[in-house]
């Protein structure tokens, strides 16, 4: 059927056409950009906001709007998104994460354009790791810009709640060691454990970071590549240890947040948190101090990996409004913006040519690991595994966490690894 204007109707559009000027109805006149995130929390909203300020100069009388769907890790954002790009609405960007979740997702949908020649224009192919570059490019073509990379497997501590009950973190953590000092602080009152999983990617999160402590960097790459079974004792090993480490969790984690679990590490209700450094960002908007008021190790048995979820922006096929889109991603990929950003978010610099010394003591650690240590992708963040493995994996700790049996649970990770597309 066709949608037929009534006659008054049609009167009242052409009175109000003629009051608008003609220029507002020229394609891609109207100067606005909308980017669409899942950056809301303190300090994911106060550095999306430098990265606006510096968009603001580049672009200017931009209207930006900022698209955000609350929900840590973006489960809640991604359903809104790609309900927005199958019905032809994009925004002019979106966060994504490289890997499997760029390029399964959205390349293959057919959502962007490439964007290869600003690598070559703005020098990006110089100053970006090409393993990161890689897990953007699909048939030489590369889809999206980075502006920060996080390190998933971090052990965040109230530095102040440890001391006081005679605990040193030291430079890295044995799970025997960490559950010696679970064991302490539950003695003395304090809960070890602060998880936020009212979005079930944050305790997904600690069970990875144990996987991996567990597995190693080997052992993962094996599991994303079909070397290694799911069902392998090893894997399961790592389920009892994160079924153990629950034990040690605060009661309330199902009703909270990611940040709200962070903000109990703050306020010493809690002492440790596992987490990426988006973490670092709710210290900094907190004003406490690294190395005095928190502390961080790599989550145990982790220590010389780095698990990589990093943070991009991709140009949408029909854009609309794609010039300013384009302006919003070489800000992205600049390099002040960069410095300005991460201090605020908890990443480091996609770009390695940064000046280390505008960091503090956090980023200059992750810098450092970030050079030297094994980069592995996350699979909780969507990068080293397909959607629907990264969502049977959310399907198995969801039960885990209330029945604890690891048999199940390799058992659905194994079946899922065999009917995804991860490993053919
Ligand atoms: C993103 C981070 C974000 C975190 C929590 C991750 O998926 O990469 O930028 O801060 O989720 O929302």
């Amino acid at each position: 059927m066709k949608l037929k204007l009534r006659p008054p109707l049609t009167g009242l559009l052409l009175l109000l056409a003629a009051q608008i000027p003609f220029s507002a109805f020229a394609a891609g006149g109207d100067n606005k950009l909308e980017i669409f995130s899942w950056w809301t929390s303190g300090g994911e909203a106060a550095a999306l906001d430098t990265l606006f300020a510096a968009t603001k100069k580049a672009i200017p009388g931009v209207e930006i709007i900022n698209a955000t769907v609350a929900g840590g890790g973006g489960s809640a954002a991604r359903p809104v998104l790609q309900a927005r790009l199958a019905g032809g609405n994009p925004p002019d960007s979106w966060q994504i994460h490289p890997g499997w979740e760029l390029l399964g997702q959205y390349v293959a949908a057919n959502y962007c354009e490439p964007i290869t020649d600003l690598y070559k224009s703005e020098g990006w192919d110089k100053v970006v790791p090409k393993g990161l570059i890689d897990l953007m490019t699909k048939d030489g073509n590369t889809y999206a810009v980075l502006v920060g990379v996080h390190r998933g497997n971090v052990l965040w501590y109230n530095k102040k709640v440890l001391q006081k009950n005679g605990i040193n973190a030291g430079d890295k953590m044995t799970f025997d060691e960490f559950f010696a000092a679970a064991e302490k602080l539950k003695a003395a009152g304090v809960t070890p454990l602060a998880v936020g999983d009212s979005g079930i990617w944050a305790t997904a999160q600690l069970f990875e970071n144990t996987l991996l402590g567990t597995v190693g960097p080997q052992g993962w790459t094996d599991l994303f590549t079909g070397k290694m079974a799911w069902d392998d004792p090893k894997v399961k090993q790592a389920a009892e240890t994160y079924g153990k480490m629950l034990a040690y969790q605060n009661s309330d984690h199902s009703a909270l947040t990611w940040d709200q679990a962070v903000k109990a590490v703050i306020e010493g209700r809690c002492a440790f948190t596992s987490m990426g450094d988006w973490t670092y960002g709710e210290f900094a908007k907190a004003k406490l101090k690294d190395k005095e008021d928190f502390g961080w190790v790599s989550h145990p048995g982790t220590d010389g990996a780095f698990i990589v979820v990093s943070d991009g922006f991709p140009l949408p096929k029909n854009a609309p409004h794609r010039q300013n889109a384009i302006s919003w991603l070489k800000v992205c990929g600049s390099k002040e913006a960069q410095e300005a950003f991460s201090p605020l978010k908890g990443s480091i610099p996609a770009r390695t040519d940064v000046d280390k010394s505008k960091f503090g003591p956090y980023h200059n650690w992750s810098m450092q690991s970030f050079a030297k240590d094994a980069l592995l992708p996350s699979c909780v963040h969507g990068e080293a595994a397909p959607a629907a493995f990264q969502q049977a994996l959310n399907d198995a700790v969801t039960t885990f966490v209330v029945d604890k049996n690891a048999d199940t649970f390799v058992k659905a990770l194994a079946q899922a690894a065999k009917d995804s597309e991860m490993a053919k």
